[in-house]
């Protein structure tokens, strides 16, 4: 070993030993007789000092020499540091290495930016040099905080009789709504794998072969754009159970998350987590994903405005809309021209704009109090309970266009007021979602989760007639407002599987061709299962304080899917893709 200790261990137990250290320079501060610098590895920084005059001159000209990243071996004596040097922001700021020995391990060239700093420089410089990147402090932390949650996730799989089974990358496409990677196949000329957008088909198979509980932590690849919270290859905790109901998947779920951010932090967490029904998120939070770290509901003020005087409300609500509103207690903090930019974004997603009502003490202030009966006020304030200082915005029209643009409305509101502090964590399951939605562009149905979701018993009877109508027995967990997991009960008998497929305009020829051996394999005592899986990158992204899943994964890729470290996706030479059987018929750029 180069090394008899690690740079974050060594405390004022130590005191009096001597010591070898190995790591990367950090910093060097030249006090005349005396120069400084901290010695970093993985596991903290310990102060060294070069007392000069004391020094042999091959040691102090190797000390001269010495710059920051460079790799060192050093041996010392660890002595206390006076009380007024003492660093109590990290765990060996009490103590300081003498300096006796160095050895010069390697050298490096200067470096494109300072490591530290590097979390404010442009994210393609960092990208480029990722592992210097992750020699940074936050970085780190968040790569070992990923590794331990997923240890203690393995540990709490194993002590559930989970049993961990991979399955194949290079496979056939599983739909989960986005395009697949394609990998050509040299040996079957035109043919090509699909990479797994999830494990989805080959988990199901598993439970039918009798492994009633299956996890994995599943690399998973999709070619969809680009976001903050979304990669093109990203990891999932995937897990299948046999025998089992919604209830089930939802308490383990929740065991597991409670088990492995207790034993990784100190947050508590409580369980279970609320349930809501889809049908219900819409309304109170305008989307399926709702952030409750705030409250802010969505109110019907329908009711209310019945009958106001105001012939634009009247107006909406005679053809069947819905006027609907948001009550902001400290109103003062939202200005006008805030509120003139809510007016501005209501107008791009085509709607008039949105009405505003400020209440004072005695009074209120909005552009249609001179057509709002006082009567319609006071019903207002009273069945409301609208205190002064709060703002009501109000919006009409059809229900489902009303909530979303107040749902994004309730979104910004609470960014303003700092409502989504740090370290509080709510979350929530949606369910009930409908089995299918409308495709606006093909004008056909589609799947809202995946073709394998069970349809809810009750709904049954309506699926040739009324499938848009139809539940579907799936449920999302959603943390902080971001959607970190989704599964559902599946569908077990072969024939009603074939009747979805059809349902979804697939004819018997190519659901056969694409998801024929699923569908034998229901044919052959298929148990009744269902599971889940959760976005491991997003979960630690919103554990850590992150805005970015690029913050959790070692070597993540940019918005156009490019790895700037090693280039990737790149040219590669005409005789590789002949053995594939492919022709290019353009010049790459
Ligand atoms: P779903 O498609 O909802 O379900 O994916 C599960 C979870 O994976 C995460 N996720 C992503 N994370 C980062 N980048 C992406 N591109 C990305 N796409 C999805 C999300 C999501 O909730 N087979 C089903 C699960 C099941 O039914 O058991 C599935 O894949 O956090």
């Amino acid at each position: 070993m180069l090394r008899t200790h690690t740079c974050g261990q060594l405390n004022l137990s130590d005191v009096g030993k001597k010591v070898t250290l190995a790591g990367w320079i950090v910093s060097l501060r030249d006090h005349g007789n005396l120069i400084f610098f901290d010695l970093r590895d993985r596991y903290g920084i310990t102060q060294v000092v070069c007392n000069l005059p004391e020094l042999a001159a091959e040691l102090l000209e190797l000390v001269s020499k010495v710059r920051q990243e460079f790799v060192v071996q050093i041996s010392g004596n660890v002595v206390a540091r006076s009380p007024e040097t003492v660093n109590p922001k990290i765990s060996t700021g009490s103590i300081e290495v003498v300096l006796e020995d160095m050895k010069i391990l390697n050298i490096s060239d200067v470096l494109p930016f300072e490591i530290q700093e590097s979390k404010k420089i442009g994210e393609n410089i960092r990208l480029k040099y990722r592992y210097l990147d992750l020699r940074r402090d936050q970085l780190k932390k968040n790569i070992i905080f990923r590794a331990e949650f997923t240890q203690k996730m393995r540990e709490f799989f194993s002590s559930e009789d989970f049993v961990e089974i991979e399955t194949p990358i290079l496979t056939k496409s599983t739909p989960e709504g986005a395009r697949d990677f394609l990998v050509p196949s040299r040996l079957n000329p035109g043919n090509f794998y699909a990479l797994p957008q999830s494990p989805q088909l080959f988990k199901q198979i598993l439970m039918i072969s009798g492994f009633d509980r299956y996890y994995q932590i599943a690399r998973c690849f999709r070619d969809e754009d680009l976001r903050s919270d979304r990669q093109l290859e990203f990891t999932q905790v995937d897990i299948e159970m046999s025998f089992i109901e919604e209830q089930d998947i939802m308490d383990i779920s929740e065991r597991l998350i409670k088990y492995a951010v207790e034993k990784t932090s100190d947050t508590k967490i409580d369980i279970p987590f609320p349930v809501l029904t889809y049908k219900e998120t819409i309304e109170k939070y305008g989307t399926d994903k709702p952030d409750l770290r705030f409250e802010m509901e969505i109110i019907d003020l329908s009711e209310c405005l019945s009958n106001s005087g105001s012939t634009i409300i009247e107006s909406v609500l005679q053809s069947g809309g819905r006027v609907k509103g948001l009550i902001i207690e400290s109103g003062e903090s939202i200005s006008v021209k805030d509120v003139d930019n809510f007016n501005e974004f209501v107008k791009q997603k085509g709607g008039k704009g949105i009405g505003w009502i400020r209440f004072k003490e005695n009074e209120i202030v909005s552009p249609v109090k001179k057509s709002l009966k006082e009567e319609t006020i006071q019903k207002l304030r009273q069945s409301l309970k609208i205190a002064p200082g709060s703002l009501l915005l109000f919006l009409g029209g059809e229900t489902s266009w009303v909530c979303g643009i107040l749902g994004e409305i309730r979104i910004e509101i609470a960014k303003k007021l700092n409502l989504t502090g740090e370290g509080i964590f709510r979350f929530l399951w949606v369910v009930d979602f409908p089995l299918f939605e409308m495709n606006p562009d093909e004008g056909r149905i589609q799947c809202v989760h995946h073709p394998f979701t069970s349809p809810k018993h009750q709904d049954l009877d309506i699926l040739d007639k009324e499938p848009l109508r139809v539940r579907s027995r799936a449920y999302d967990l959603v943390l902080n407002g971001i959607e970190i997991g989704g599964g559902s009960i599946r569908i077990h008998q072969k024939k009603l599987q074939e009747k979805i497929f059809s349902l979804l305009g697939m004819k018997p020829e190519e659901y056969n061709e694409r998801f024929g051996f699923l569908l034998e394999a229901l044919g052959y005592g298929a148990p009744p299962h269902g599971g889940l899986a959760f976005g491991l990158d997003r979960l630690v992204m919103i554990l850590r304080n992150e805005d970015s899943i690029r913050e959790t994964i070692a070597f993540p890729k940019t918005q156009k899917g490019i790895c700037l470290l090693s280039g990737a996706p790149s040219f590669v030479d005409k005789k590789q893709i002949s053995d594939l059987h492919i022709k290019i018929d353009f010049e790459p750029k």
